[in-house]
């Protein structure tokens, strides 16, 4: 008997139905037989049908109980149950289809309706079997091609980071840096894995912008002349405008925009205060903060990480989240944070 064939349980307590039945499917199906509903279900427990011919009227344990039984376990649950019976009343079929069966047949019986029933069950079962193979081989595409726009999307942040970078060598490296922190911050937070992507997004292109300012004022030593500040403030509608097109679940654009707000509404470019500012853009700010005032700038030497968190602590509340505040702070005090290592 070939093992590719259907297998079909046949449950009954009458053995000429039995024979009967065995008679009509032997040649197209392998076949297994149970005397009663306890012997179907430990048969079941061994073996799983293709299909199931389940006697209604048992002793012990009926046949919609049996198949009460089989729809409650994963492993059984999609076997079709087709209901043999003599009992022909409506009240009986609604029965039998409320306990999960998929179809009657009434005795006495005719070889050809059996014949036609258990082939319609089984192409229907693997119909449904393919539909459900084609629905997995689809969400593994889906998810490929997710990861594969996930890395181009990474590809095009670094480059796009790395433009501004070029013009403007003394603050090489900060985005990075700023999107390392940011992230190690948010983790602290606990924020969503949604804010954290949005969040290293914004960190890697927070200062985008800048590369509408010209290089002269960029990298020139000494303080900025009011007119030259004024130009540098617009680098964060500038970022805004480059990033707000690109199509993304992600509200990164909207959080560079706001990576210079402060909560008391005294930041810039829209002076918004601490309910209009995104928690993805407070969590930047902090980080560019700390990265900004512990490295080295052209109008000023690097001030060192402790002058840095005394900053962020001196406006905690102020300016600056109290919780990305106290995140960072804990992150370079307690836990020896550095840009080199992502994390946890
Ligand atoms: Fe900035
Ligand atoms: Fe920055």
């Amino acid at each position: 008997m070939s093992s590719d064939k259907p297998l079909v349980l046949i449950v009954d307590d009458n053995p000429t139905n039995i024979d009967l039945l065995v008679n009509t499917l032997k040649e197209e199906y392998r076949l297994g037989v149970a005397k009663d509903g306890l012997k179907a279900l430990e048969y079941t427990d061994k073996y799983l049908p293709d299909l199931i011919l389940l006697d209604v009227m048992m002793p012990e344990m009926s046949g919609y109980d049996v198949c009460v039984k089989l729809k409650a376990v994963p492993r059984t649950a999609n076997i079709p149950v087709v209901f043999i019976t003599a009992l022909d009343n409506i009240e009986d079929k609604t029965h039998g289809f409320q306990a999960g069966g998929v179809d009657y047949i009434t005795k006495p019986f005719h070889v050809a309706e059996v014949k036609a029933r258990v082939k319609t069950h089984l192409s229907l079962k693997r119909m449904r079997e393919e539909l459900n193979d084609q629905n997995i081989i689809l969400e593994q595409k889906v998810a490929e091609k997710t990861n594969e726009l996930h890395q181009m999307l990474q590809a095009t942040i670094h480059t796009m980071a790395l433009t501004v970078e070029i013009r403007d060598p003394y603050t090489a490296g900060h985005q990075h840096r700023v999107a390392l922190l940011a992230c190690a911050i948010a983790k602290k937070m606990n924020l969503s894995s949604k804010q954290i992507r949005t969040i290293d997004i914004a960190g890697n292109l927070h200062d985008i912008g800048k590369i509408r300012i010209p290089t002269s004022i960029i990298n020139r030593p000494g303080e900025l002349l009011d007119i030259e500040y004024k130009m540098l403030k617009i680098h964060a509608r500038v970022g805004y405008d480059i990033l707000k097109n690109i199509p993304s679940p992600l509200p990164f654009a909207k959080a560079v925009l706001q990576h210079h707000e402060r909560l008391d509404g005294s930041g810039y470019p829209q002076g918004i205060t601490s309910d209009e500012i995104l928690p993805e853009a407070k969590v930047v700010t902090v980080a560019d903060v700390t990265e900004a005032l512990s490295s080295f700038r052209p109008y000023r030497p690097a001030m060192g990480i402790d002058v840095a968190l005394e900053e962020i602590l001196k406006y905690k509340g102020v300016w600056y989240d109290p919780d990305a505040v106290d995140a960072c702070r804990e992150l370079f005090i307690k836990e020896n944070f550095n840009y080199t290592k992502p994390s946890n």
